[in-house]
């Protein structure tokens, strides 16, 4: 934790923001614990197959503490050890007037810290969406924005993208100690074997819990669950012949920022801010997404119209389920107690194809669905040669529109055309009224979404 080393046995459950305020590192704050406000925001770094360390921003408050073993935690506390001096972007909020009661202050430092650590999250465009998991209910967001661009401004260097520990520490931005943590971190990596032992209780297999953390908090410390979101052996995204196989662990960080599904789907990236803050998305699994079973899961929703197969595992073996088929009825899914997923695998689009994924909820950005939809395309010209479309938020459990595909394949894109389809899909759904909208509502931003994909 920040420059101290920390050994400690503790359940496994109890989440990462309880523990630090334990340690008196009050600094790290409890707002809504839901993910939402990222008043926890703190900074995790682990040393990747490469050996480099990387760093991402994390929400504290739903990250149960065995997912940080042998990795670095940094608190507000640790971005500035002297008490003395405020670092830049300290003084930056101070000179921009971003903070008023001080209670979201913490978080909107250690994600802004953040966009210099972690390159691969950083928006050039716009600085400010490295603190799109934070919220302020004091200030107003403007001078914080101002202050963000501001010290990007002050901190121009070389091409934007390298922004070495030398760099960042000869700058103040983080503490000298920074420096050897690399090293430590390899060192604490070789001596580091986790042990998961079963004691009778109900077993639970977790993704990194972002969701049940919120709906389910005092079951998972009674719990013994298996984090399966710490497991690196699970989160490699690969291609095999002609097969995409995504480990169950990988995160919509590693999903949206692989080589391999940006070739696949080269648009991927414009949906990004749909799925999530980005703490959310540098901790939420793809494994945990699919088997949460919501009928309105993002990730659901696209693996779905590629045709996915679910890879489960076992003591006993493993298994496939055609992901068409995984989903049994309101949050059931074809998996047996003792069986956790361990990937999910797609064959690889080949020809003149297009991947497509739309999304409604009542606010645009870090909200679930109301309804989503998902498309994978095959055409020649204007016939359609192979489509698979997916549909969440208008069954009980997540669709392919089966029927509609199959009607629309030889068909030639044609106003009329998808004015037929579309009346089958209808007839596919099933969407209640609740707080998403009435069903009638449903029915139409489905309608609305299948066009949308056109
Ligand atoms: Fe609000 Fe964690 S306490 S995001
Ligand atoms: Fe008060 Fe942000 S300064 S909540």
């Amino acid at each position: 934790m920040n420059s101290e080393l920390i050994n400690a046995e503790l359940n496994p459950a109890i989440v990462l923001l309880d523990y630090i305020r334990s340690l008196r590192l009050t600094g790290t704050k409890e707002g809504c614990k839901e993910g939402d406000c990222g008043a926890c925001t703190v900074i995790i770094g682990e040393i990747d197959e490469n050996n480099e360390l990387n760093y991402k921003s994390v929400n504290s408050c739903l990250l149960p503490v065995q997912n940080v073993n042998g990795k670095h935690v940094v608190t507000i506390e640790g971005l500035n050890l002297n008490e003395k001096f405020l670092n830049p972007i300290q003084q930056a909020f101070v000179d921009e007037g971003a903070s008023q009661c001080g209670f979201c202050t913490p978080g909107f430092i250690v994600s802004m810290t953040s966009y210099f650590l972690n390159g691969s999250n950083r928006n050039f465009s716009n600085p400010a969406y490295s603190m799109d998991g934070n919220i302020c209910r004091c200030t107003g967001h403007n001078s914080i924005v101002r202050a963000a661009g501001k010290i990007v401004e002050k901190f121009q260097h070389g091409n934007g993208k390298d922004y070495s520990i030398r760099y960042l520490s000869d700058n103040k931005i983080v503490p000298e100690y920074f420096h050897d943590i690399k090293e430590r971190l390899i060192n604490l990596k070789k001596e580091f074997a986790a042990s998961i032992s079963e004691n009778g209780k109900k077993l639970y297999f977790i993704g990194s819990g972002t969701d049940l953390f919120v709906q389910r908090p005092d079951e998972m410390l009674s719990s013994n669950g298996i984090f399966l979101g710490a497991r690196n052996d699970m989160s490699s995204i690969s291609i095999e012949k002609d097969e995409c196989i995504i480990g169950a662990s990988a995160t919509v960080t590693d999903l949206l920022g692989s080589e391999v599904i940006n070739n696949i789907f080269p648009t991927i990236g414009n949906f990004a801010e749909l799925f999530g803050s980005t703490p959310i998305r540098n901790c939420a699994t793809i494994g945990g997404n699919i088997n949460n079973a919501s009928p309105i899961g993002d990730m659901t929703s696209m693996f779905m119209a590629l045709d996915s197969t679910i890879i489960l595992e076992s003591g006993s073996g493993s298994r496939k389920v055609p992901m068409n088929r995984y989903f049994k009825s309101y949050k059931t899914v074809d998996r047996k107690i003792n069986e956790y997923m361990k990937a999910i695998s797609f064959k690889i689009p080949s020809g003149n194809c297009f991947i497509n994924f739309e999304k409604v909820s009542k606010r645009t950005y870090l909200d679930i669905a109301s309804v989503n939809s998902a498309i994978l395309l095959k055409v020649n010209d204007k016939t359609i040669l192979d489509v698979n479309i997916s549909a969440g938020g208008v069954a009980a459990v997540p669709l392919c529109l089966s029927e509609t595909s199959a009607f629309l394949k030889g068909k030639e894109i044609h106003p009329q055309i998808l004015k037929e389809a579309s009346a089958i899909a209808l007839t596919e759904i099933s969407p209640i009224s609740d707080a998403r909208g009435s069903r009638q509502y449903k029915q139409l931003l489905l309608t609305r979404l299948f066009f949308a994909h056109f």
